[in-house]
């Protein structure tokens, strides 16, 4: 009987042109496929695939969605960046990074002595930049979508309005964050309901947020930089001390920019450029591998070879990165084959122990921000990565509005030298100035193999996102993984300073971590690296195959 049953369903899914994903297979699908870390927002970019929409449609649907369904890191009050690839070749990088405001200044973070103030650039209005969101994904919208703000915004207002069930893993991550949350009069008592928590299956509603969305949809993104929303923001930033003004607001614009795009052995790899170090990272360790033999996936030879690639970007990220608007950065010397070249050397000369500088160019970890691909079924694909940067921001949801503040200040170097809150060291060219961009490590990326979509990837986890995106990249190219098990594989974590090599705890046999060892490299076991949503695409038969992360709790869909 029970087989009876499958077969139907199998039958009735093959009609549809989509097959069900099992554990570890991905999920496959003829023409769209649309995968996030929430179902109900995958849900809702499906569902505008299906109405007609293109993949930039259903990207900015997800996006919205996710505001309303993963307050986590879903948002409207943060920023991130968009990578879209036409179905024609073109590609282009939607940058809506928070930006600093206008009376931000360099020591904003420092006491009279030089001292970090201790959570002023994490918690509060303090840490909050420009929110970028709503522009990015109005631009995306009005340059490359095709239904219009309105009708993708629909399924966003629906589950703000009517409300959704709560998950068990949203009713965790609310406990976690309560302490914060409960600082801030609208968060405690939109998300805490003063301290009766939600219990998994009870419906959470989010009216205001579905009065701001319906806002944006009828008025476009003045209505979220000019006017009630605005000044409500305006507001919320005086009452708690911090710096964003109207005029701020006013002035924040979304930039198009050109994406940074590498090769690895036969494949194009497109990323995006500064403000985010993700796609110069990126490429510059996959030049330093492309000529080795990188030997079987996660033996010692291979993570040896890719922990070192990791060591000398993450060094030179450190240094030579920053908003490349207010600093020059050496993107192309960075990037150059040449550059690796003259640091492969330098790796196979040195012990892995030894002590890393920067090179001279010629011249903890949660998942607090989100990653969702979409492809469609004409090959336009999107690869999007945005974020609150901690978990629920900077606390602070806006009063009346019904959304939460970033905390993205944290990610410039407030102390040059200094770590910040994903541990990461930066220096001068990372510095805080008005109007400048935090650096990033969120790297959206699209792969392609003479001309043809191969895969759209990214992940959340601060400074881990960039390491983590290789290491699918490399699954997928050099190992010949299925997309889940790329997405799935054991993922390891170098980023120079602090000088260790994270291990994911289950993920690495007795000998290899006994041989790493030996060798001298600081090992560190952590939970979880990142939260990959990525989809592949067949070169031969062009289907759709999309993978969730086991390590969240996202879904994959297709038609
Ligand atoms: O832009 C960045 O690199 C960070 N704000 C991303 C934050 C993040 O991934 C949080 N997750 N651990």
């Amino acid at each position: 009987m029970r087989y009876r049953r499958s077969t139907f369903v199998l039958l009735l899914c093959v009609l549809a042109g989509v097959l069900p994903g099992r554990a570890l297979t991905p999920v496959a699908a003829r023409r769209g496929m649309v995968v996030s870390s929430e179902p109900l927002a995958s849900d809702a970019g499906l569902e505008i695939l299906r109405a007609g929409g293109n993949a930039v449609d259903a990207a900015v649907a997800t996006g919205f969605a996710l505001a309303v369904t993963y307050p986590f890191a879903g948002n409207l009050g943060g920023g991130g960046f968009m990578l879209i690839r036409r179905a024609n070749g073109e590609s282009i990088v939607v940058d809506y990074r928070e930006e600093a405001p206008g009376a931000a200044s360099r020591d904003m973070y420092l006491d009279a002595q030089g001292n970090l103030l201790p959570h002023a650039s994490t918690v509060g209005a303090l840490a909050a930049g420009v929110p970028g969101t709503v522009a990015g994904l109005a631009l995306a919208e009005q340059k490359y979508g095709k239904l219009g703000l309105a009708r993708v915004l629909a399924p966003a207002i629906r589950l703000a309005s009517r409300g959704f069930p709560v998950s068990y893993y949203f009713a965790e991550s609310l406990r976690e964050h309560r302490e914060l949350l409960a600082q801030f009069d609208a968060s405690r008592r939109i998300f805490l309901r003063n301290g009766r928590l939600y219990e998994p299956g009870e419906t959470f509603r989010q009216p205001q947020l579905a009065r701001t969305l319906a806002a944006i949809a009828r008025r476009g993104p003045r209505a979220f930089y000019r006017g009630r929303i605005a000044a409500a923001i305006a507001a919320i930033e005086k009452k708690y001390h911090g710096l964003i003004t109207r005029k701020d607001l006013a002035q924040y614009q979304a930039k198009l920019r050109a994406p940074l795009v590498g090769h690895f052995r036969g494949y194009e790899i497109v990323s995006v450029p500064p403000p985010s170090s993700g796609g110069v990272v990126l490429v510059e360790m996959l030049n330093i591998l492309e000529p080795l033999e990188l030997g079987p996936p996660n033996s010692y030879q291979s993570i040896h070879l890719i922990t070192e690639a990791m060591r000398h970007a993450y060094a030179d990220r450190a240094v030579y990165l920053g908003d490349a608007d207010f600093v020059s950065v050496p993107v192309a010397r960075l990037t150059s084959p040449e550059y690796a070249a003259t640091l492969r050397e330098e790796i196979i000369k040195a012990k892995p122990d030894a002590p890393l500088q920067p090179g001279q160019p010629a011249a903890g970890e949660s998942s607090n921000t989100t990653h969702f691909s979409v492809v469609d079924a004409d090959g336009n694909a999107v690869s999007n990565t945005y974020t609150l940067n901690g978990g629920y921001g900077c606390g602070i949801t806006v009063e009346g509005a019904g959304f939460l503040l970033n905390n993205e200040m944290d990610d410039f170097a407030s102390k040059p030298g200094a770590p910040n809150m994903f541990g990461l060291v930066q220096g001068e060219a990372n510095a805080i100035a008005p109007r400048k961009r935090p650096l990033s490590s969120m790297t959206p990326t699209i792969v392609t193999r003479d001309g043809k979509l191969r895969l759209a990837v990214g992940s959340p986890g601060g400074g881990t996102i960039i390491n983590t995106v290789l290491q699918v990249i490399l699954g997928v190219l050099v190992y010949n993984m299925d997309i889940r098990m790329a997405v799935a594989a054991p993922r390891f974590h170098d980023q120079w300073q602090p000088d260790k090599l994270e291990l994911e705890r289950w993920g690495f046999s007795a000998d290899t971590i006994e041989k790493l060892r030996a060798a001298g490299y600081p090992l560190e076991y952590v939970g979880g690296l990142g939260e990959v949503e990525a989809i592949a695409v067949d070169p031969q038969s062009d289907w759709r195959f999309g993978a969730a992360d086991p390590r969240g709790d996202g879904k994959a869909v297709g038609y």
